[in-house]
């Protein structure tokens, strides 16, 4: 298969060394950032996993989508801050029947992405891993989980089975749901329980659990977004959100979460997409989040 991955950050570089490993896979690195893709270049993708170094030669960087062409996928890892952009800017990729995967963080992504290239050929999911970039064309994979995908009506389509194949044989443990939307709602609860906290604390994902002060508020965050996904008719795939957003803090316990990576690195963070899109749509709902607009309001202040 022909795969463009549409932002080479720390889970985007994941992805495609981990396709690139599958000989009939052509798999293309499209990012702006030029050190990084020279560097992918001249001596591949490496990969910190388990303690050791792995390097992925088979994979290549562009920074120009058009050197790329016309793919059969094309996964968008960009912030979920950048996401209209990097379609447009990157439409080289995108022919009449590429599909386009958003695996990103955040509420939102699917609607902007079906904006840019219409309905039929976008498809969403969520993943579980953690990773995170050490330096130009350097990365390292600080926690594994699962990724799921579905179609955004929910169908059993050939074209799912095939991409859920794809990822399976590049070692990637994928299911495909019928619920993609209550899957962005799963992913979105962790990402409000653990991505402001570890932004505000500079804690890893794991020692969210070892201060109680810091769980409370993580287990406020979360159950005031469950409370908002309840009023809204979403269904989760788990009926303990805090319990769910704890075992993921355990699993991906060294990571230093996509939020703290921002703000350590002086990006603008994907804050509006998470805690504060909880606020939007308790707002909406009629559900009170003072736990979500407070953290909202700390990232803000910490990212200006
Ligand atoms: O945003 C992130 O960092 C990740 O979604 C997660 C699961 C919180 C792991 O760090």
């Amino acid at each position: 298969m022909k795969i463009a991955i549409v932002g080479a950050g720390a889970m985007g570089c994941l992805y495609g060394a981990k396709l690139s490993a599958v000989p009939t896979n052509e798999v293309y690195l499209i990012d702006v950032w030029q050190e990084h893709i020279d560097a992918i270049n001249k001596n591949g993708l490496t990969m910190e996993e388990n303690g050791e170094e792995v390097s992925y030669r088979a994979v290549r960087g562009v920074t120009d989508a058009g050197e790329a062409g016309v793919c059969d996928l094309a996964i968008v890892f960009v912030k979920s801050t950048l996401t209209s952009a990097a379609v447009k800017a990157n439409r080289a990729v995108f022919g009449p029947d590429t599909v386009a995967l958003t695996l990103q963080n955040g509420l939102g992504n699917i609607d902007l992405i079906r904006a840019e290239i219409g309905d039929g050929n976008v498809i969403a999911g969520t993943t579980a891993h953690g990773a995170t970039m050490l330096g130009p064309g350097k990365m390292r994979h600080a926690g594994s989980g699962k990724t799921v995908i579905g179609e955004l009506n929910g169908k059993q389509t050939e074209r799912i089975e095939t991409i859920a194949g794809t990822l399976r044989e590049a070692d990637l443990e994928t299911d495909i749901s019928d619920n993609v939307l209550g899957l962005v709602w799963d992913k979105l609860l962790v990402n409000v329980g653990i991505n402001a906290l570890t932004g505000i604390t500079k804690l890893q994902n794991g020692e969210l659990l070892k201060h109680r002060e810091i769980e409370e508020l993580l287990e406020a965050a979360v159950s005031e977004a469950y409370g908002v996904a309840c009023a809204k008719g979403i269904t989760l795939s788990y009926d303990d959100p805090v319990g769910h957003t704890k075992a993921v803090c355990v699993a991906t316990a060294a990571n230093k979460s996509s939020m703290l990576q921002d703000i350590l690195n002086h990006k603008q963070t994907e804050i509006d997409m998470i805690n504060g899109a909880i606020v939007r749509e308790g707002a909406l709902a009629g559900i009170p989040t003072p736990v979500n607009s407070v953290l909202t309001n700390l990232i803000k202040f910490i990212q200006k």
